[in-house]
């Protein structure tokens, strides 16, 4: 469920308008609803009640400053995967125990940042890493809380791209040999194993992978214990899918996946974490797109829109659905037409959507790309010399922008040259 509904023929977010926010701000630009972040944060928080838990907002699918500190101020933890996303963390207000440092390449430059910052606990993926994180935190009269980042092999059934948790994916220490690793863990003075960290993958639309995944961690949980480790914290990782196609079958419910977390691990005792990120933001935003042009093309007609690949790579990226929707609602049983719906960007890539059905649109009519809050304008770049877009946050009826757009000025000036040409 999310906050952005048809009132009087208008989308509104919240209780804001879709089309003030465009004659303010301009197009294209993405809304967050304040209200969805709040409530999709709760559906965890609460579907975990009675445990000890903390759920940690995967930053990685929005990471405004504003949409930190909302999560920050409803009790949320984090996920970082870089040392930008930490720092970014820490200026939204997160204290350094509600930090968790996930990632496959941390340097050692970044383990110093987050030990001195102050930090939850390392998610470690690798013997060398371990090594390193050994040396920095010895070098620093410290000891690094970890888990290790196990590998169950368990196929996530969802895109290749964002599937992590197959033996063949760079994720994660095998599980099979993994005991050995935390052998040598717990015997160097740097390091305080306190868990055991897995994420299969992103966009998971069926339990069955995590139920078999969460199994496996159970399992080793036992093995650990057994070895001598005080394993007293689990980290679950994210990837519980969002319904991008309303005419599809809903992935599961949080409270089902939740489910699945007591049945498997719930008896050992343990922590709780989870690293949910898609599930949080994904529908809590749309980017706002005015329309250019219509064309005539042979045997088929192009929406042109001034969002582009550059704004939102999702479709391009891994075949993405985004609903798109016009702003103003159509009436009842208007006719539509199929239309490829695409950016300006110089690529047959940039199209967001091909043969989709469409009411009439034409030139400076607003249309909405549903489910953007994730992976949109943290993948946006300036391909094409197009600028970042801006970002609106939406509470009640008011609304803010989060983001603002650069000039081009701004974007020009950032590249320098030099004095020889
Ligand atoms: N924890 C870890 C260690 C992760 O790598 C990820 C996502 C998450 C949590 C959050 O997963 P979520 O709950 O959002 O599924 N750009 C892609 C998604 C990449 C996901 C990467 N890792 C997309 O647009 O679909």
């Amino acid at each position: 469920m999310d906050h952005f509904l048809y009132k009087d023929g208008v989308l509104h977010a919240e209780d804001v308008a879709v089309s003030d926010i465009a004659a303010q701000v301009g197009t294209p630009f993405y809304v967050y609803s304040t209200a969805t972040l709040t409530r999709h944060f709760k559906l965890f928080d609460d579907a975990l009640s009675g445990m000890d838990h903390l759920v940690c907002f995967a930053m990685k699918s929005n990471s405004n400053l504003a949409v930190l500190k909302l999560m920050c101020e409803l009790g949320s933890g984090v996920d970082v995967v870089s040392i930008g996303e930490y720092l970014k963390a820490k200026a939204a207000g997160f204290p350094g125990e509600r930090i968790v440092f996930s990632g496959v390449g941390k340097t050692r430059e970044e383990m110093r940042i987050a030990l001195e910052g102050g930090i939850r606990q390392f998610n470690v993926e690798s013997e060398p890493e371990l090594a390193a994180l050994n040396e920095v935190a010895t070098s620093l009269g410290m000891k690094a809380p970890i888990a290790l980042r196990v590998n169950p092999d368990v196929d996530a059934k969802t895109h290749a791209k964002i599937a992590t948790g197959k033996s063949e994916n760079k994720f994660g220490i095998p599980i099979a040999t993994c005991r050995d690793v935390y052998k040598r863990a717990g015997e160097m003075p740097g390091i305080d194993v306190i868990g055991i960290d897995v994420h299969i993958g992103s966009q998971l639309t069926q339990l069955e992978p995590f139920e078999l995944a969460f199994t496996k961690v159970a399992e080793l949980t036992e093995a650990l214990r057994a070895d001598g480790h005080d394993i007293r914290r689990l980290d679950l990782g994210g990837g519980l899918g969002i319904p991008y196609e309303r005419s599809n079958s809903a992935p599961p419910l949080p409270v089902e996946y939740t489910d699945v977390i007591r049945r498997t691990v719930g008896h050992l005792g343990c922590e709780i974490e989870i690293e949910p990120g898609r599930l949080i933001s994904g529908n809590a935003g749309i980017l706002v797109s005015s329309v250019i042009y219509l064309k005539h093309g042979e045997g088929r007609d192009f929406l042109i829109v001034d969002a582009a690949m550059n704004d939102l790579v999702r479709p391009s990226m891994y075949d993405a659905y985004h609903d798109i929707i016009p702003v103003t609602e159509p009436e009842a049983g208007e006719d539509q037409t199929p239309m490829d719906i695409v950016g300006p960007v110089c690529e047959t890539g940039d199209t967001f959507a091909k043969a989709r059905n469409m009411p009439g649109l034409g030139e400076g009519d607003l249309v909405a790309f549903r489910s953007a809050g994730a992976y949109g304008a943290v993948m946006a770049s300036e391909y094409n010399s197009r600028p970042l877009i801006p970002e609106v946050l939406v509470k009640g009826d008011q609304f803010a922008v989060i983001r603002k757009r650069p000039s081009f000025d701004e974007m020009i000036n950032r590249d320098t040259i030099p004095a020889w040409l």
